[in-house]
Formats: structure tokens, C-alpha cells, sequence
């Protein structure tokens, strides 16, 4: 798989363990972190320090994984790290993990004296297929995601299925939902491929198709002034839902589980306002169902869901926008979704 070129820095596909040593060798950085969380420093870590064989002294900087930890407090603890360890502006953070580490990470990074290196290392299928690419960082605030962040891009992204032996099948049906999302809005044929393909087990020609299409949406616009902005779709329920359970559910659903979700009922949105086939709802309706188990959305208010969506960083205006479906391969952006089509939407799921 050829390597991809974002802005101004590469994403390996081959040998890119052999690409970080590179990397890191000719950096000529004065000291090297690497960013885990207790899941990655036991399955990813081994991995990457096998490949330098001995010859690089890491930092090591944990922290407990999951979205919970994708706060300011465990911000503070890595800041804290590079303090004691004494990094200075020459410093290079690698950041080995999902979305949560590479998100978190990116952001420590972009804002530690300014500024230091950083690149990723995604071991989640998701954090390969999109949180990796396009330097988007951040953390979430009062259960709001993603409210304080920064667009720093890595110097480089290093993408590995070797990483995928130890992730939990849930991890990749997770990542299948970006990758079903990078069809829908942008290209059918990959829809299709999708579609007929076993996603318990994604080829390396499905991953590296996803990046392309991310990468070229972000290039295109990398702050999300228009075309970017085709990303969100099945984001601003899905968020919602999402912030919802991680809040109340004993075991909170995952991102792509509640982007799935989410991408149901804008279908529905897409199909009642911007001109989707009943044929290509209910093609899309079928293929989600398929994959991702019913979440049970009668126990939750959708007035709470609402009012989650009009904190969402995406509203302008205090109007709750979407990103709809004409048909399936092509979307149309700033939809305004009133409290009344979203409760609809939202129904529409709970009956299915
Ligand atoms: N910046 C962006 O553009 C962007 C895009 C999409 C999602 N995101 C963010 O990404 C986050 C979700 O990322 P995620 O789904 O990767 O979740 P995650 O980082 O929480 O990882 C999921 C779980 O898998 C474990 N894990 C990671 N790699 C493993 C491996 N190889 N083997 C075994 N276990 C492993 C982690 O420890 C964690 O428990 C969210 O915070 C979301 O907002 C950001
Ligand atoms: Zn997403």
C-alpha cells in the first residue's frame, strides 16, 4: 500500500514500524515519549520497542484508557511527565494508542511550550481510519466531546495491522463505522465494496481507501470551513447519543457504535429533507443493522439528546446543523434540523 501524502507529512502503510525507527533516528530529537494507555503498553508498546531493539531509551508517559480519561486533569498529568522528565522544544511525543491517545496526545503535544513534535502510532482501526488523520486534537469538557482542542498536524502517521491482533472485535466494528461513513458521503463504489466484504476483517485496501478519502476531504479544507464538514454526518445525534451513554450506561457504547446510530437517523433526516431513496434508506438501514446490535434508546429523553446536540461545537446560531444525504456516495452540508425532525429521526431508530 503506497504511502499517503496529507499536508506536509506522510502516513506509512508498509514497513511502518521500520518507517517510525527512520523517523526517529533522523530526527535528531533530544529526548522521545511515547504516549500509551494500560491496553497499549501491554499489546502495542512490545511491538515498537522491538523494532528499535534496545537502541532508543523511551520515556514512557500512561494513562487509563477510555474516553473518560480524555480530559484536562489527565492533560495535566502528561504535561506534569514531560516537566519531571525534563522535555524541552526538541522533544518528540509518539502517541500509541486509539483515538483517545491520539486525540489527547496531539493536544498535550500542540501545546507543551508552544509546540513539540508529534506523530501517531493508531492501534485502534478507528484512530486509523480517521482520528490519526487530518490534526484534529483535543479533549472533551463538561461532557461535551471535543470542546477544547487544537488543528496541529503530526509530523507523521504510521499505520499497522499488526495491532489489530490484539483488538477486540468490537474495536473493529467501531472503525467500521468511519469507514461506512467515508462511502456514504463521498463514494459509492467503496460503499459497495464495503458492503460485500467481511468487516470483521477489513483488508489493508479498504483501510488505506478510507485515509485516501479522509485526507482528501481534509486537505481540501483542514479547519472545517465547508467541505470538511461532510465528516459530521451521522455525528451530530451520534455524539449526542454517545455523550448520553457514557454518561448513564454501565458499559458505554463506542464511538462507531454510536455513530452508526446516529448515521440511521440522518439517513432518515436525508431521506424526510434532502432527497434520499426510500431504496437507499433502507439499503443503509439494512447494512447498519446487520452489523451493530439495537441500542435501546426508550429509556432515554430525547429532549436530553437534543439538548445535548445544541452544545455541540458544530451548531451556529443556536440552530443545530447537519450534514444530509442526497444519495448514497454524495452529501449536502448545513442542514438545519429542527427539535421536532430530530425527535422524529430518533424515533424512527427506536422503532426499527
Ligand atoms: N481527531 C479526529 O479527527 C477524530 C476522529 C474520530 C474519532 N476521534 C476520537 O477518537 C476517540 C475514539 O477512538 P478509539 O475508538 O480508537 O477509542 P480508544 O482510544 O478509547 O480505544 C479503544 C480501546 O481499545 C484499546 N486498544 C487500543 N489499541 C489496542 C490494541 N491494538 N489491542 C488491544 N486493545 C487496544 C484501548 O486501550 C481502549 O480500551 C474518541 O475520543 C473520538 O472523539 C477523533
Ligand atoms: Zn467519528
Amino acid at each position: 500500500m503506497q504511502t499517503i501524502h496529507s499536508d506536509n507529512y506522510p502516513i506509512f502503510f508498509e514497513n511502518s514500524l521500520a518507517e517510525l525507527k527512520k523517523f526517529v533516528d533522523a530526527g535528531n530529537y533530544s529526548r522521545s515519549f511515547i504516549l500509551t494507555d494500560e491496553h497499549t503498553s501491554v499489546h502495542c508498546l512490545p511491538l515498537v520497542q522491538a523494532v528499535f531493539d534496545g537502541h532508543e531509551n523511551f520515556d514512557i508517559i500512561e494513562v487509563s484508557s477510555g474516553e473518560e480519561s480524555k480530559t484536562i486533569d489527565f492533560c495535566i498529568g502528561i504535561w506534569k511527565m514531560l516537566i519531571d522528565f525534563e522535555a524541552d522544544r526538541k522533544a518528540l511525543l509518539i502517541n500509541l494508542g486509539g483515538g483517545v491517545i491520539t486525540d489527547m496526545g496531539g493536544f498535550a503535544a500542540s501545546t507543551f511550550k508552544r509546540g513539540i513534535d508529534f506523530v501517531h502510532v493508531p492501534t485502534t482501526l478507528l484512530s486509523q481510519v480517521d482520528a490519526s488523520v487530518g490534526g484534529k486534537t483535543g479533549i472533551d469538557m463538561d461532557n461535551i466531546k471535543n470542546i477544547i482542542g487544537t488543528f496541529t498536524q503530526p509530523k507523521a502517521v504510521f499505520i499497522s495491522d499488526d495491532f489489530f491482533k490484539t483488538l477486540p472485535e468490537r474495536q473493529i466494528l467501531s472503525g467500521i463505522g468511519e469507514m461506512l461513513k467515508h462511502g456514504l458521503i463521498m463514494d459509492a463504489a467503496y460503499w459497495e465494496a464495503l458492503k460485500n466484504s467481511d468487516l470483521s476483517k477489513p483488508s489493508a485496501a479498504l483501510i488505506h481507501r478510507s485515509v485516501e478519502i479522509k485526507n482528501e476531504v481534509v486537505i481540501e479544507d483542514p479547519t472545517e470551513k465547508s467541505i470538511r464538514k461532510a465528516l459530521n454526518f451521522g455525528h451530530t445525534i451520534g455524539h449526542a447519543v454517545e455523550t448520553n451513554s457514557l454518561i448513564n450506561d454501565k458499559h458505554p457504547l463506542t464511538h462507531g457504535e454510536a455513530i452508526a446510530l446516529g448515521m440511521i437517523c440522518e439517513a432518515y433526516l436525508s431521506h424526510k429533507k434532502t432527497g434520499l431513496s426510500s431504496a437507499d434508506l433502507d439499503e443503509i438501514v439494512t447494512v447498519i443493522s446487520k452489523l451493530y446490535p439495537k441500542y435501546n434508546l426508550a429509556e432515554t429523553n430525547f429532549d436530553t439528546l437534543c439538548a445535548i446536540m445544541l452544545k455541540d461545537k458544530k451548531n451556529q446560531n443556536g440552530n443545530i446543523n447537519c450534514t444530509l444525504l442526497t444519495n448514497i456516495g454524495q452529501c449536502v452540508l448545513d442542514n438545519i434540523c429542527t427539535n421536532d425532525e430530530l425527535c422524529e429521526s430518533l424515533s424512527f431508530y427506536a422503532n426499527l
